[in-house]
């Protein structure tokens, strides 16, 4: 696991675990990426950045921003420099496997619900005892996130991961 292994190299490089000073972390769920749109710096690296507001034509059509609209567009959350990561709103990079701090900046009771389990959900992961948290887009589009009860059970489930359960 890459926090585990990000973990031993702080241990053996610096004596203690570098991030834990950082900021929160926590096991999570694989973020629900649409099939081959990640990483995105295969097409980002080298494209020019567009920061104008506009209708997408050549791509991402099927994003419609409908979450708080009028007040932001794409890149005050997404990082215009690397597309790969996630921007704050202090300007930090965080990667899509801590999108709950992003949205924690402006649902802060609802993330400290999620942090202790009230809002959202937890799923005991049984190798190594671990509890898996789902990310808040696991069940809400970041794009249009009110939630629809029409849609069906999020999160996405492999095989896998139902196994764990
Ligand atoms: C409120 C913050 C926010 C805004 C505003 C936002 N995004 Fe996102 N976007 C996210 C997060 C968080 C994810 C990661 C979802 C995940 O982990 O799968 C994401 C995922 C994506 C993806 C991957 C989607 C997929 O199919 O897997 C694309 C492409 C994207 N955003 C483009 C855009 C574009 C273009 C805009 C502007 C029209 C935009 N985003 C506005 C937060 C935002
Ligand atoms: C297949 C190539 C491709 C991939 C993969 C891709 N993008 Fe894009 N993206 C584009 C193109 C082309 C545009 C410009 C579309 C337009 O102007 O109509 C764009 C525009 C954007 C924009 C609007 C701002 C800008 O710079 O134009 C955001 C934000 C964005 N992409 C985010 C993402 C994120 C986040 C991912 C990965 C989760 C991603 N993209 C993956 C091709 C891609
Ligand atoms: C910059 C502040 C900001 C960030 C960051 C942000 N939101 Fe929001 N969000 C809002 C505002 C303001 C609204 C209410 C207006 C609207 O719904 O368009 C809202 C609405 C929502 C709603 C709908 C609430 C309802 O009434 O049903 C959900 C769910 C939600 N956000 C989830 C998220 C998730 C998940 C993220 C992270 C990917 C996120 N938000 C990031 C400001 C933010
Ligand atoms: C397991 C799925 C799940 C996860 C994970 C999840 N939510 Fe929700 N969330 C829901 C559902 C379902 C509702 C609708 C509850 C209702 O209508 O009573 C909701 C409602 C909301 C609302 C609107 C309700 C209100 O009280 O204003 C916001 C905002 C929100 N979620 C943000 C988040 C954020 C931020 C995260 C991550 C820190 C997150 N959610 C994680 C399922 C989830």
């Amino acid at each position: 696991m890459k926090i585990i292994s990000l973990c031993l190299f702080a241990i053996i490089a610096f004596g203690v675990p570098a991030f834990a000073a950082h900021h929160d972390e926590y096991p999570v769920s694989t973020p629900p990426f649409s099939e081959g749109i990640f990483p995105c710096s295969n097409c980002h690296a080298g494209m020019e950045v567009n920061a104008k507001r506009r209708e997408l034509k050549d791509e991402h059509t099927n994003i419609k921003l409908h979450h708080a609209e009028n007040e932001r567009w794409c890149l005050d959350c997404h990082n215009p420099a690397n597309r790969d990561k996630l921007k704050l709103a202090n300007g930090d990079t965080i990667p899509f496997t801590e999108s709950y701090l992003l949205c924690g900046q402006c649902h802060g009771n609802i993330y400290r619900d999620w942090k202790v389990g009230i809002h959202g959900k937890r799923v005991g992961y049984f190798k190594g005892g671990k509890r898996v948290y789902f990310l808040c887009v696991n069940c809400h589009n970041p794009h249009d996130p009110k939630f629809k009860p029409l849609k069906p059970e999020p999160p996405p489930t492999r095989p896998e991961r139902t196994h764990g359960r």
